[in-house]
This record gives C-alpha cells, structure tokens and sequence, in this order.
C-alpha cells in the first residue's frame, strides 16, 4: 500500500491486523476468517483457471471488507472487533473514516490495475457491489427506528432484502470476481453470485446468532450490542412472529426508557430462545445454504473446487467465530 499517506497506511494495517496501533507487526490472530478471498480463489479455481488469476480480486474483496467493518463500527457505535479496539476507539472517529475511505480506494486501484482482458468487466462487478452494501447499510440503520410489532414493523423479506445487500452481495462478488479474473461465461459468473449471496445470507443469519449467543472472547465482538441498538435482527423478528403473550412480553421489554443493562439483555436473549427464535434462525441459515448448493449445481464447475465451496458453506454455518 506504498501510494498510502503513513498515517492512513498505519490504521489500514491496523484494521487488517497486520499491525498493532504503535506500527508493530502483529503476532496474528487479528486477522479476517479470509473467507472473501478463499471464496475468490476457489470462483477462478471453480471455472478451471488458475487461482492465482483471482489474487486481485481476493484483495480487493480484503480491502473493501475491511473498510466496510471500519466504517459499520462506527455506526454501530462498536468499540471492539477481533478482540481489539475499533479502529474508531483506537485512533478517533475522523481519522478512521479517512482509513474506512483508503481502503476503499486502495480496492478500487488493485482491481483497475488488474493484467489482462477482465479488468474492466472486474470493475463493474465491484461497482455494483459497492452500491449494494451502501443500500444494505442504509436499510439497517433504518430498521433501527422501526417499531419491534404492530404496523411498520420489518418483515422477514424486508430483512432478507437487507441482509443480501449489506453481507451477500460481498460474498456473491468475491466468488463471481474469481470467476470474471478466471474468464467464465457470464452464464456461469450469475450462478456462482447467486451462490455466494445465498451463502452471505446464511453468514449475516449466524452473525445474527453470534451476537446474541456467541461468546466475546471467541467472537472478538461485543455480545448484546444488536439487541441495545435495537437492530432487527432474525433472531427477533422470529421470536416475535409467533405472537401470543410471551412475545408481547419481550416487544415490551425491547423499548426501555434506558438502555438495556447486561442483565435486562440477558434475560432478552434468554425469552428470545424460548420463542425459538435461535432455532428458526438457524433454519434460515440452512435454508439459504441449501439454495446456495442448488446453485453450484446449476453450473459446471471442477469438482476439487466445488468439493472445497461446499467445505467452505460447511465452515460459515458450524462457525463460531
Ligand atoms: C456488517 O453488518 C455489514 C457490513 C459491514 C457491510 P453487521 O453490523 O451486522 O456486522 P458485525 O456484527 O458488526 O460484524
Ligand atoms: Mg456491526
Ligand atoms: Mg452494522
């Protein structure tokens, strides 16, 4: 990232965990899961090219990842990511919006720069992307106002409508930019998307779970901080769905005068079980990977690689982290 001014370049490599906030190289573990650039690698892999031939692509989905994470803490107000201070904590709100924007553009120049015939058809697939997670983005800040019931509330397609936009269309674009990088037909290029979105939103569905559920120490995240910034999360809306007394209870308990304290949030997360909510979530999750292998099917793709998306589906739903 030699273009970089150092100080954007400090927290750029701080936000990718390569480095600590003093510029020190990182022992590891601050990382991503990588799951956008094996998704990349294995799309290019998946249509007979060579994965090498989708590195540019694997970056540049790195890059804009991060950059959205850089960005998203801060409008979720999220104070820690990967076990370490938001990039927003460590260096200041302005400062990491200017890293968030590096970031972006350090994608953008990655991709543009790209050898051979598919820069361009690259780029524009990237674009459509970057409009996609804005609007998804958009949709989930909005959500936060709507009422929990009753008229005006979210429904599941509205979720699903947001969830694609903000975390599949990532997804679908990392694997589709292997197969643009890896010359595949335009035919192929659509269904491998498709996968990728339907597996983004079996990812968003347990990322859902995970911040309820999940335990910090192993998330790197806050636990909770969806349910106090009153994010429609499926896990809610599922609970909610259902009706009756004991989601009455629960809507009541989701628009406190004060913000919920950890154990009001507790007792949430535990009535939010009760109603099944975790488990219909779960279903979901299941529900879009099985459409997402329905879809690799559809395209004729190596069978090492397709054996290793299927690997890769296996790791988003079982994960824990
Ligand atoms: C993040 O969504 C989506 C993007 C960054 C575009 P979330 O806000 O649900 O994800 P986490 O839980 O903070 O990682
Ligand atoms: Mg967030
Ligand atoms: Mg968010």
């Amino acid at each position: 990232m030699s273009s970089l001014h150092p100080w954007t370049g400090e927290m750029a490599a701080y936000a990718l965990g390569w480095s600590d906030t003093s510029g020190t190289p990182d022992s590891g573990g601050s990382e991503g899961k990588g799951v956008r650039q094996a998704l990349a690698v294995l799309g290019a892999e998946a249509v007979g090219a060579d994965g090498a031939d989708a590195v540019p692509g694997a970056v540049a989905v790195e890059f804009v990842h991060t950059f959205s994470l850089l960005h998203d803490d801060i409008m979720d107000g999220d104070a820690l990511r990967r076990q370490r201070p938001a990039v927003w904590k460590a260096y200041g709100t302005g400062p990491a919006v200017l890293a968030g924007d590096a970031l972006l553009a350090q994608a953008m120049t990655t991709l543009a720069e790209t050898p051979g015939r598919h820069a361009a058809a690259a780029v524009r697939c990237f674009c459509r992307t970057l409009n996609a997670l804005v609007s998804g983005q958009a949709q989930d800040l909005r959500f936060e106002h709507r009422p929990w019931y009753g008229p005006g509330a979210v429904g599941p397609e509205q979720y699903r409508s947001m969830a694609e936009h903000k975390t599949g269309a990532l997804l679908g674009c990392a694997v589709a930019l292997g197969a643009v990088l890896g010359g595949a037909p335009d035919r192929t290029v659509t269904t491998l998307e498709r996968a990728g979105r339907h597996l983004g939103l079996a990812f968003q569905a347990v990322d859902d779970i995970l911040g309820i559920w999940g335990d910090p120490a192993v998330t790197g995240k806050p636990v909770h901080a969806d349910l106090r910034r009153g994010k429609k999360t499926y896990p809610m809306l599922a609970a909610l769905a259902g009706g009756g007394r004991a989601a009455h209870e629960l809507a009541a308990l989701l628009d406190p005068p004060q913000p919920l304290d950890h154990e009001a949030a507790a007792h949430v997360a535990a009535l939010v079980e009760e109603l099944g909510g975790r488990t219909a979530t779960r279903d979901e999750a299941r529900r879009h990977l099985d459409t997402a292998r329905r879809a690799l099917r559809d395209a004729s793709l190596t069978r090492t690689a397709a054996q290793q998306l299927d690997g890769l589906f296996t790791y988003v739903l079982d994960r824990t982290r």
